[in-house]
C-alpha cells in the first residue's frame, strides 16, 4: 500500500494549478448514459474514482475512451448498445458515487441493477431519497442478495413519469441521480428543496447540452420537461473546487505565497470568507487567487459550521482544522452533513494538536506546534487534513493509505512538490498492481 513520506517546515511558494472537479466528472460520465451517441467530456480528473467510473460504464457495455499526452484530460463515452446494465459489487464498494447510475439506467434502458454502495467512510450515507424518488416517477424498486433492482412502469416498457418532488434533506448526488433520470422522462417535473452545489449545475449545463429541458438549475427549485431522446454533447468540467480550497490552506498553512490557478473563485465564497477571518491574505482573481500568510503568528481562531452550498463545505472540514490547529486561540467547527466525519481528530492529535470532540463539535485550541508522525488516512479528505498537517509538523511524518486519496485528488505529491514541499510516495505506482 502507498504511503507518503513528507518533511514538514517549507513554506509553498509558485504555482500550482486544479484539475476538473472529480464530482462533477462523475454524474456527467453518468449522464452519457442516457444517450447512444458520443459524449466528450474535457477537464476530467485522473483519480481513482474516475477509474472506477469508467470501468463500470464499460462493464454494462459502453466504449469509454481515455485521453493521452496532451489530450490526457478528455474522456469519451458511448453507450451505443448497454448490454448489462448492472452495477457490480466489485466496482460499487469502493465508490458510493456509483449509485449515480441508477437514475440514467432506468431511464434508457427501463431497468438497472446496482450494488447498494460503499465509498467514504464517514456515516451510515443512504440512498432512501434517490429511491424515494424514482418511485415517485413510477419506477418499482426491489432489493435481491444486496442488490438493489428497479424498472420503469409496466415491467420496463414505459417511460418513467415526470414527478413533483420535495426532498426530505438536500442531496446532491440525489439530486444529480433524478434530475437525469426525470431528463428522459414522460412530461413534466418539479423538483423542490435541491442541493444547489455548482456540481449539480455542471450536470444541467451537460443536459441542456444534449437536448434536455431544465430551468433553475444551482437554486433550490429545478423544473424539467422530459424529453423522449437525448443526443450526444461535448462538455468541459468546472475545477475542482475542494481541491482549490485545499491548496489554498496549504499555502496558508505553511506560511506561503501561492497562486492557486485554474479555478472558480465564485464556488469558493464561504471558504474564502473563513480563510480571511483567520488572518491569511487572498488577492481574488478572475480564475486564480494568491494565498499569503505570515505562518503560525499570523493566524487566528474562527468558528466554522458546515452546511449545504452554499455554506461552508463538509468536504473541507477536515482540512480548515489542520489550519485552525495552528491559528491562534480556540475554534468550534461544526459538522453537521455527515455523522462520523471527525476520524481525522485522532490522527491530528497523534501530531500534536489538542482537539476535542463532543457530539457534532470539535473544539480546536490553536497555536500548537505539530510534531511529525506516524498516521493513517481513513478517507479523502480526512487524508488531505493530514497532508496539510505534515506540511507544517517539525520533522518527518508517514502517511499510511494514502490510496484514499488519490480516489479524489490527481497527482497531490507531484503538485505539492513543484510548489517546494518536500514530499514524496512510497510503494506502489499507482495504477500499476
Ligand atoms: C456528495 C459529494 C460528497 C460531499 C457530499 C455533501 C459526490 C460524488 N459526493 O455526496 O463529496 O461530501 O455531497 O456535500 O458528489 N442522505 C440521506 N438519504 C439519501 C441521500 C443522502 O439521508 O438518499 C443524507 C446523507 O447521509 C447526508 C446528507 O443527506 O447526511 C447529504 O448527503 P448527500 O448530499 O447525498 O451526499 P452525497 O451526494 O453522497
Amino acid at each position: 500500500m502507498d504511503k507518503f513520506v513528507i518533511r514538514g517546515g517549507n513554506p509553498l511558494l509558485g504555482t500550482i494549478k486544479i484539475s476538473g472537479a472529480k464530482n462533477s466528472a462523475l454524474p456527467c460520465m453518468a449522464a452519457a448514459i442516457l444517450t447512444e451517441d458520443e459524449v466528450i467530456l474535457e477537464n476530467i480528473p485522473q483519480v481513482r474514482d474516475i477509474e472506477t467510473e469508467r470501468k463500470l460504464l464499460e462493464s454494462m457495455g459502453a466504449e469509454v475512451e481515455l485521453g493521452y499526452g496532451r489530450a490526457q484530460h478528455r474522456t469519451s463515452i458511448k453507450c451505443a448498445v448497454l448490454s448489462d446494465p448492472v452495477a457490480k459489487y466489485e466496482i460499487v464498494k469502493t465508490m458510493r458515487a456509483s449509485s449515480l447510475v441508477l437514475g440514467p439506467l432506468i431511464a434508457r434502458t427501463g431497468m438497472a441493477r446496482v450494488a447498494m454502495p460503499g465509498g467514504c467512510n464517514i456515516g451510515g450515507r443512504p440512498i432512501d431519497l434517490h429511491i424515494k424518488g424514482l418511485e415517485s416517477m413510477g419506477a418499482v424498486i426491489t432489493y435481491d442478495h444486496g442488490y438493489l433492482e428497479a424498472r420503469s412502469p409496466n415491467d420496463g416498457r414505459s417511460q418513467l413519469k415526470g414527478a413533483h418532488i420535495v426532498f426530505d434533506k438536500i442531496t446532491v448526488t440525489g439530486t444529480e441521480d433524478l434530475l437525469m433520470a426525470a431528463a428522459l422522462a414522460d412530461g413534466e417535473s418539479l423538483f423542490e428543496n435541491c442541493a444547489r452545489e455548482p456540481e449539480v449545475t455542471d450536470l444541467a449545463a451537460m443536459l441542456i447540452a444534449m437536448g434536455a429541458k431544465i430551468e433553475g438549475a444551482g437554486t433550490s427549485t429545478i423544473k424539467i420537461t422530459g424529453v423522449s431522446k437525448l443526443h450526444g454533447a461535448r462538455h468541459r468540467i468546472n475545477p475542482d473546487r475542494i481541491e482549490a480550497g485545499t491548496f489554498l490552506i496549504a499555502g496558508a498553512i505553511t506560511g506561503g505565497d501561492l497562486n492557486v490557478d485554474c479555478l472558480n473563485p465564485e464556488h469558493l465564497g464561504s471558504l474564502l470568507s473563513k480563510l480571511q477571518e483567520c488572518g491569511v491574505k487572498l488577492e481574488v482573481g478572475k480564475d486564480a487567487i494568491r494565498v499569503r500568510s505570515e505562518g503560525a503568528a499570523s493566524l487566528k481562531a474562527a468558528d466554522i459550521t458546515t452546511e449545504e452550498y452554499p455554506g461552508f463545505p463538509t468536504d473541507m472540514q477536515a482540512q480548515f482544522m489542520a489550519l485552525l490547529t495552528q491559528c491562534e486561540g480556540t475554534s468550534n467547527v461544526t459538522e453537521n452533513i455527515f455523522e462520523n466525519r471527525f476520524m481525522h481528530v485522532g490522527e491530528l492529535n497523534r501530531m500534536g494538536a489538542n482537539i476535542t470532540v463532543a457530539g457534532r463539535t470539535a473544539t480546536v485550541r490553536g497555536g500548537t506546534k505539530l510534531q511529525s508522525a506516524a498516521v493513517m488516512c481513513s478517507d479523502l479528505r480526512a487524508s488531505a487534513a493530514l497532508v496539510l498537517a505534515a506540511l507544517v509538523a517539525d520533522g518527518e511524518s508517514i502517511l499510511d493509505r494514502v490510496y484514499h486519496m488519490d480516489r479524489g485528488y490527481e497527482r497531490m505529491e507531484e503538485k505539492l512538490r513543484g510548489v517546494g514541499a518536500q514530499i514524496r510516495r512510497m510503494g506502489e505506482v499507482f495504477g500499476k498492481k
